[in-house]
């Protein structure tokens, strides 16, 4: 039997985000983009002249008929996600759908079962899971370098994009939660999370959501689209150092520092019975590579070499049902909800 090396691809989305993921599938040697669907005609337009070997229609069941088309990508917007993709994979193609995967668990679950029954792949937009930084960092938890984790806090901040189809915590948070469950390679216990709208009722513009791990371990995100910073930042402290993982550094993404406190046992006095550890601050050097064209490469070499995605539709489950714990949790003003 021949083994496919290149895999017929299609985009349904080509808004802000979905037109990076055109670009990409475009450019990578074992795509072939064949298609590129949407409602809005003006964006077709743009697609049709960067890439005018690329067919365009409005229509998703030119794309789902097309027999050619082996994977499609699906960039609309999250509402849309659960009908989208499982159109996609009745329709025997394999899918990637942008994050978050679903609005609910029970949608997600149905993906996962009927990408089985298909034998497809589904695969999640959980970009930073691909984000050679993040890599990086899960690299040196494994070595245990940064000795057991006692917290994480990440935020996930600033102007816009105000988004009138779901809240700050849909919008921004998939992304913290997908790196920190890969972090710790484990859900949490409880979630609990508050927040409040001022722009648009019923729509969060500032969430703070904490989750509760295990062993005391804990983590907190911050998540704001009205905000004046624009942060990208996650701090991870350990018993042996503490790790920072900043995106809006343009090299120097990730800083290890060498700090911590050593408790010494019995109690006698504050300064005898903790040790302050102030070292040095290390900058590590690793390839930096564009996530996202690191992300569509994995998509497809899973199709091509039969692999199980990193971001699976079961990661995606992780995620969403952190997601739909917290919206339970937000509208009982952050009473933990457990998982
Ligand atoms: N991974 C990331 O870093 C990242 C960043 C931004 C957005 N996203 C995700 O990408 C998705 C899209 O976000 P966006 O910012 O590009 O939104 P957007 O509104 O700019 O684009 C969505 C596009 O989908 C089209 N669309 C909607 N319904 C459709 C349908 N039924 N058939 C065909 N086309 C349809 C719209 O016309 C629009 O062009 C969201 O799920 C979002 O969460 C991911």
């Amino acid at each position: 039997m021949s083994v496919k090396k290149i895999v017929n691809t299609a985009v349904i989305g080509v808004g802000n985000w979905g037109k990076n993921l055109v670009r990409n599938f475009a450019e990578l040697s074992n795509s072939n983009l064949i298609a590129c669907c949407d409602l809005d005609e003006k964006k077709l337009e743009k697609i049709k002249k960067s890439f005018p070997k690329v067919s365009v229609t409005k229509n998703v069941n030119d794309v789902l008929r097309d027999p050619e088309i082996d994977a499609i990508i699906v960039a609309t917007s999250a509402s849309t996600h659960f009908k989208m993709a499982k159109k996609c994979l009745l329709s025997g193609k394999h899918v990637f759908v942008e994050k978050p995967l679903c609005l609910h668990v029970k949608d997600v679950n149905e993906l996962n079962k009927i990408a089985k029954e298909k034998n497809k792949k589904i695969m999640v937009g959980h970009l930073l899971e691909y984000h050679p930084a993040v890599n990086y960092l899960k690299d040196f938890i494994k070595s245990g370098k940064l000795g057991d984790i006692y917290y994480i806090y990440s935020q996930r901040v600033n102007l816009g994009k105000i988004r009138d189809d779901e809240n700050a915590l849909w919008s921004l948070a998939p992304h913290d939660i997908s790196v920190i469950l890969y972090l710790l390679n484990e859900e949490p216990v409880s979630v609990a999370a508050r927040g409040e709208y001022y722009l648009q009722k019923d729509l969060e513009d500032v969430v703070f959501l904490n989750l509760q791990f295990k062993d005391k371990k804990m983590a907190n995100i911050h998540l704001s689209w009205l905000d004046p910073h624009k942060i990208r930042k996650i701090t991870v402290v350990g018993n042996k150092k503490m790790v920072v993982f900043d995106d809006m550094e343009a090299t120097e993404k990730i800083k290890i520092y060498d700090k911590g406190a050593d408790p010494k046992g019995k109690y006698v006095s504050y300064e005898e019975s903790i040790t302050l550890r102030n070292g040095d601050i290390l900058i590590p050097s690793f390839t930096l590579k564009e996530p996202l064209k690191l992300e569509c490469q994995h998509f497809l070499d899973c199709i091509i070499k039969n692999k199980k995605p990193l971001s699976d539709g079961y990661d995606g489950l992780r995620v969403v049902r952190v997601l739909e714990a917290a919206r339970k949790s937000l509208k009982k003003n952050g009473v933990p909800v457990r998982l």
